[in-house]
């Protein structure tokens, strides 16, 4: 289910390497993919959530296109990171349009360069279902984000009953193929062997996508 931490370094480039060409290929025809599905439930998700983060220093991992920079609070300073340039080339043009200061740098999330410390509030939406290994980013978050701080992740997990997580386990490599993302991800397990500590868990469709409110441990 790849949900494991692997630490052999050469391995965990190559696999990121995929994930980059990947959604460089994908990030012309992102939004037009999306297109309903935003609108439809995405949209009232992101406002949910960004209800909850406070102003302050606020890091966005796998920022995309950039769906997520209207919500952000007029009172924060953000920065955004993406693995993918072609991804983050659309968030840059919204940041601009809508003249959002954003700190923007091509980063992989299981490598961060950032000080430890260095945020008040790290969040992602829809981007550890795609990290190719989620533990080591999630520990990477336990990290940069500070001592009592806000870790927010808006995601869609690998459903808890038999006969759909089984098709789901099924179904994974054809997704990740075409859309870049693995269906059956268990991202609230881990967050927790990633060593954080989960203050909240929220169902917003049945258990397949899930908001977690997390802390550094
Ligand atoms: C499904 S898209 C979600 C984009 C955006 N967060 C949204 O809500 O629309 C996943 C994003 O995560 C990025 N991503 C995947 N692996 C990453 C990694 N290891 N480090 C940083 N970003 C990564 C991808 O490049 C892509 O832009």
């Amino acid at each position: 289910m790849n949900n494991s931490k692997q630490s052999n370094p050469a391995e965990n480039k190559r696999l990121a390497e995929i994930t980059r060409k990947r959604y460089n290929r994908i990030a012309p025809v992102y939004n037009l993919m999306e297109w309903f599905v935003e609108r439809a439930t995405f949209k009232p998700w992101r406002k949910l959530l960004w209800s909850r983060v406070e102003n302050g220093s606020v890091l966005e991992i796998g920022v995309g296109t950039g769906k997520n920079i209207p919500f952000y609070p007029s009172g924060a300073t953000m920065t955004a990171v993406d693995l993918s340039n072609g991804m983050m080339s659309f968030a840059k043009r919204k940041a601009e349009d809508l003249s959002k200061p954003v700190d923007f740098h091509q980063m992989d999330v299981q490598t961060l360069t950032f000080p430890d410390n260095s945020f008040d509030t790290a969040l992602a939406t829809f981007v550890f279902c795609s990290v190719p290994l989620p533990v080591t980013g999630l520990e990477e978050l336990n990290r940069v984000v500070k001592p009592g701080g806000d870790i927010w992740l808006l995601e869609h997990v690998r459903v808890n009953k038999p006969m759909i997580g089984f098709l789901m386990d099924i179904m994974n490599p054809i997704i990740v193929r075409i859309m870049g993302a693995n269906i059956n991800r268990q991202t609230v397990q881990n967050v927790e062997t990633a060593g954080l500590k989960v203050l909240e868990v929220e169902n917003l469709k049945g258990d397949l996508v899930r908001l977690i409110h997390a802390t550094p441990n």
